[in-house]
């Protein structure tokens, strides 16, 4: 399985990082490569209406345990951010046929689409529309740097924006998804852990702010008297992290455009995507409604006016207990460590969990490091995460454990 993930990164990233933003051609190619190693093993892959593409392996109950993530980067992202859970998934298939047996229950293999969100800011796009929680007409209309629209870029690539919600049939054909990630933050490696268990995802709120002065001429515009939508923006953005300090959350300005954008004019527009992440859903609308007061206050200051949009948002999203509890022994057994986190980054975990019993493992970061091209975890650390998760899908294949109820 490292093979493979070394040979992804040589096809689709290398020393600049990985070139798989979805609905790119690093992305096809990414996908074109995990469809060569299933045939490989005479197995065929199929894409469903939201761009997930999906492979089964038969078993002898229906109802497959499901297990992957996603191919697609941040653009010069790590070379193990979500491929390691596809390409894992991979291996999981292999060992099954390479042993000549079948599975005592169906396998399905699934690679989300968009899971990054980096493009057009809409995270989790393939697996909420498998979850239903997806919507779609308002995700179509958003629009990338570029002005492209992503029902348009869906379209190019084969997939009606009108029909995604289709994607949810396969919900009938499983009972459980498992998915292995790598940390992306530094608690299993301060605590000298190989794998961990975790408990679920934080919620997330996407805001737009837009905020409007007037371009004025650089040399000439008396400093007391400009409409500077860029430092709005600017104190905004700081306040925006002493907000989330104080409620201990996390907030992120992770792109803040001015416009004309040039030396000799003071910005008279400003467009600042500020992300804001909490466990816990009432602390979240808490802290995003103190942000936005605070971005109003900011442009009131500067005499600016202030458009905030929603772009994205997701809820606190706890994993199935029996599956975490499942997950926690599979780690102690097999890479000698008990413990449990909850994820500050978001995983297509928390979309399926919604529809189905769901669960990770977590393999370290080196320095805690992710969203960047010096992403990295030790071979010995990506051996123990992934045989603890082989041996989390043996005892999910196996498990006569009552599951909770399927949610509607
Ligand atoms: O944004 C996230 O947390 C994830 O890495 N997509
Ligand atoms: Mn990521
Ligand atoms: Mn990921």
């Amino acid at each position: 399985m490292i093979a493979d993930l070394r040979e992804l990164d040589r096809r689709t990233g290398g020393p600049g990082g990985a070139r798989r933003v979805a609905w790119t051609e690093g992305w096809r190619e990414a996908r074109a490569f995990v469809e060569e190693l299933l045939s490989q093993i005479g197995i065929s892959s199929e894409r469903d209406e939201a761009g997930n593409v999906w492979a089964w392996l038969e078993g002898d109950r229906e109802h497959a345990v499901a297990i992957g993530s996603h191919l697609d980067s941040v653009p010069s992202g790590g070379w193990l951010d979500g491929a390691l859970g596809v390409l894992t998934a991979v291996g999981v298939m292999r060992a099954w046929v390479s042993a000549g047996r079948r599975p005592p229950r169906w396998l399905a293999l699934v690679d989300w689409a968009d899971e990054e969100g980096a493009r057009f800011g809409h995270s989790l796009f393939g697996s909420s529309a498998f979850s239903g929680t997806l919507d779609a007409p308002r995700a179509g209309e958003l629009r990338d740097h570029a002005g492209h629209q992503l029902a348009d870029v869906l379209a190019a690539d084969g997939v009606d924006i009108g029909r995604v919600l289709d994607a949810g049939r396969r919900r009938a054909r499983l009972a459980r998804y498992l998915e292995l990630h790598i940390e992306q933050g530094p608690v299993l490696e301060h605590g000298g852990l190989r794998a961990a268990a975790v408990s679920g995802c934080v919620g997330i709120e996407r805001h737009r702010c837009q905020f409007i002065g007037q371009t004025g001429h650089a040399g000439t515009t008396p400093m007391g008297s400009r409409r500077d939508a860029g430092l709005a923006a600017c104190a905004a953005a700081l306040e925006a992290e002493r907000i989330a300090v104080d409620c201990g959350g996390t907030a992120t300005t992770g792109s803040l455009v001015l416009s004309p954008g040039i030396p000799t004019a003071v910005p008279g527009e400003a467009e600042m995507l500020v992300d804001l992440r909490h466990a816990d859903a009432a602390r979240l609308r808490a802290m995003l409604g103190t942000v936005l007061d605070a971005a109003r206050a900011a442009a009131a200051a500067r005499h600016c006016e202030l458009r905030a949009e929603r772009v994205w948002g997701i809820e606190p999203v706890e994993f199935d207990k029996t599956l975490v509890l499942l997950a926690r022994e599979a780690c102690a057994e097999v890479a000698g460590s008990d413990f449990v986190l909850r994820s500050g980054a978001l995983h297509d975990a928390a979309e399926v969990a919604r529809v189905l019993p769901a669960a990770m493992i977590f393999a370290p970061s080196i320095g805690g490091i992710s969203h960047a091209a010096e992403e990295n975890t030790s071979d010995d650390d990506l051996i123990a995460a992934i045989n603890a998760f082989g041996r989390l899908c043996a005892n999910a294949l196996v498990s006569r454990r009552p599951t909770p109820e399927r949610r509607a």
